[in-house]
């Protein structure tokens, strides 16, 4: 299983401090944000990692980065994003890099207390379809929240105004190789946007679908009250623990 990186798109709602480099570069307490999601895919034993990056400042991930040798990689891949036509469309760029194989798709403004080892070991037994993570919040209308029928998710829906459950769809997906396929069908959404979402609903209607409840707290870090928050987190108890 091939890991992949998501942080293209401008970061609008952190304006100004994203006026000058991307969101991705900010600082999480002792860390740049992105370094965050690069450790969680190592802790899921996952080394073969594509950052899809975008945007004015794009060659500073090649500076900050280079082959990753901070987190005992040998290489780091890169591909850019034009524009921020969404989160699904990003992931359309890492077909070639996928080659065939299964992704682990990480935001890059997702930041999680401990790991996805369980949920990466069940995935690779799965073998097909996708497998998503559940994490109760208080703020659903945020997040793509799962409605569930007794332990299975009917219907995912995006930022809902009237949340259907408190279990928000956290930024850590697995795919097999037809999520390529999946998103070369989307239709942009009101926003303007090829959703994750989208991609999610298609899977859960194939039968395809199976989820987990995330352990230890997760936030995004995308906006001034979740970068906050991030930072408070990460200094309080840290992050990417492995055990
Ligand atoms: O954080 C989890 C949530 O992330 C999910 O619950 C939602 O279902 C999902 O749509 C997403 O919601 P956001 O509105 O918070 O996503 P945002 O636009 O902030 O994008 C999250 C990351 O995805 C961002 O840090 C970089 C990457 N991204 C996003 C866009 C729009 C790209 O690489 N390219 C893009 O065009």
């Amino acid at each position: 299983m091939k890991g992949v990186i998501l942080a293209g798109g401008l970061g609008t709602r952190l304006y100004p401090l994203t006026k000058v480099t991307n969101k991705h570069l900010l600082p999480v307490y002792d860390k740049p944000m992105i370094y965050y999601p690069i450790q969680t895919l190592i802790n899921a034993g996952i080394d073969d990692i594509l950052i899809v990056t975008g945007g004015n400042n794009a060659g500073d991930f090649l500076r900050l980065l280079g082959n990753g040798k901070e987190f005992g990689l040998k290489h780091i891949n890169y591909t850019y994003q034009q524009g921020e036509g969404g989160i699904a469309e990003a992931l359309g760029l890492a077909e070639f890099f996928a080659a065939g194989e299964s992704v682990c798709v990480v935001l890059g403004d997702n930041i999680i207390e401990k790991n996805i080892r369980r949920a990466a070991e069940a995935f690779r037994k799965q073998k097909e379809g996708a497998k998503i993570l559940l994490k109760e919040v208080s703020d659903p209308y945020r997040f793509g929240v799962a409605e569930l029928k007794g332990d299975r998710i009917v219907r995912i829906e995006e930022k809902p105004k009237e949340p259907k459950s408190n279990y928000a769809v956290i930024g850590i997906y697995f795919y097999d190789h037809t999520v390529f396929d999946f998103i070369k069908t989307l239709k942009p959404s009101e926003r303007g946007e090829l959703e994750i979402t989208d991609v999610n609903n298609r899977y859960i209607e194939k039968g395809a679908m199976t989820y987990d409840i995330l352990e230890g707290w997760w936030t995004d870090a995308g906006t001034f009250e979740s970068l906050l928050r991030a930072n408070q987190l990460v200094a309080q108890t840290g992050a990417n623990k492995v055990s």
